[in-house]
């Protein structure tokens, strides 16, 4: 990789902003259930006159909860399409105005337009480009800048009190696309953000006796950045990922997969304040032992949990999933820890989606 020169170079995940119809309690709910604190708040007493904005953290994870205060609100009709849903994953870039000019040159959409803001904590710029369905990426330059999050916010400070689960890092975040359209979107992040795919997998290993998809995922340039991709593919029945672009209408984010260097104790967690999780039959557990060899956690306490384990050559990872997260059943949040493993669980696949089927069934959306 060193010898290759990065055509755009990301630092990390700056944010995730959801488009969602309430965003302050959307934002309670974030800080009761999932450890997240406040962080701060834009809206009507910051000077904004058409929507407003929280902003809640958990070490790097940063998520902006943003409603509309007006009728007939671009942010609206958003909502009324989509449900809440991930509107634009925001990366975090040396140089915004490089960052758009290359990939407009190379075949982007432009969202927004580089513009600089500032306040006296010093000013940011950012800019906007388009991928799959309406989800947009926000370029955001911000070395220059030392206030709480953005020009624009204030500090929030709601009396609500909360401790974190260990959430660290966003490790990916999914996409669903349409029939026939993954490799269109993996062909724009290889060639106009200059994505490399990593891992591929074809509708054999992923299917069940009823559903299948497909999914390739991309790579940035210094590997901070995954992007798995998404497509349903032909089976008996409807895929979680057509159910998907049913209630979504449309592409886009399926899952946010947060790291976590314990995950017994954030799922313990998690699930003691109310996040709900898909549970693999009890049998998934008898041979684990054999499928992944030997590994730090008890098993049985990975089974009272639900948590599942795959091996790869590099080492093993433990994940859980959990059930859609908002009224849609769209998106989701996967809790991950990797020791030392870099896949993404093509083990658990079969036993996951068979437990996501028996979801579908009780939405009557398994037809
Ligand atoms: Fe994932």
């Amino acid at each position: 990789m060193h010898n290759e020169i990065d055509i755009l170079p990301i630092e990390g995940t700056d944010y995730v902003e959801l488009y969602v119809s309430n965003a302050k309690q959307a934002a309670y709910f974030y800080i009761l259930t999932m450890g997240f604190s406040p962080l701060a708040y834009g809206g009507l007493e910051t000077g904004w006159t058409d929507k407003e904005s929280y902003v809640i953290s958990q070490d790097k994870v940063r998520l902006v909860l943003t409603s509309p205060l007006t009728p007939h609100h671009v942010i609206g009709d958003h909502i009324s399409r989509h449900g809440d849903s991930v509107k634009a994953i925001a990366l975090r870039v040396p140089d915004t105005q490089a960052a758009y000019d290359g990939t407009l040159s190379r075949g982007a959409i432009s969202f927004s337009e580089p513009t600089r803001t500032e306040d006296k904590h010093g000013h940011v710029v950012q800019a906007g480009i388009h991928t799959y369905g309406e989800t947009v990426h926000i370029f955001i330059e911000r070395r220059n800048y030392n206030g709480i999050f953005l020009p624009g916010y204030q500090p929030w400070n709601p009396p609500i009190q909360s401790t974190p689960v260990g959430l660290r890092h966003i490790d990916h975040m999914v996409g669903n696309v349409g029939w026939n359209e993954m490799n269109t979107w993996t062909s724009f992040y290889e060639e106009v953000m200059g994505f490399k795919q990593i891992i591929s997998f074809d509708d054999k290993d992923i299917s069940t006796e009823y559903t299948a998809l497909m999914s390739k995922v991309m790579s940035n340039g210094n590997g901070r950045i995954k992007f798995p991709i998404n497509e349903p593919a032909e089976g008996k029945k409807k895929s979680q990922v057509e159910e998907y672009l049913h209630f979504h209408d449309g592409p886009g984010v399926q899952h946010i997969a947060v790291a976590t260097d314990d995950i017994v104790e954030t799922i313990s967690q998690l699930q003691d304040r109310g996040i709900e999780f898909l549970m693999v039959p009890d049998t998934y557990y008898d041979h684990l032992k054999q499928r992944v060899g030997v590994i730090d956690e008890d098993i049985q306490e990975l089974k009272k949990l639900g948590i599942l384990v795959d091996r790869d050559d590099e080492g093993y990872l433990l994940q859980i999933f959990t059930k859609p997260i908002g009224s849609r059943p769209t998106l989701f949040f996967e809790i991950i820890q990797r020791k030392g493993a870099t896949s993404f669980g093509k083990g658990n696949f079969r036993a996951l989606f068979e437990a996501i089927e028996r979801e579908q069934e009780l939405r009557g959306t398994l037809t």
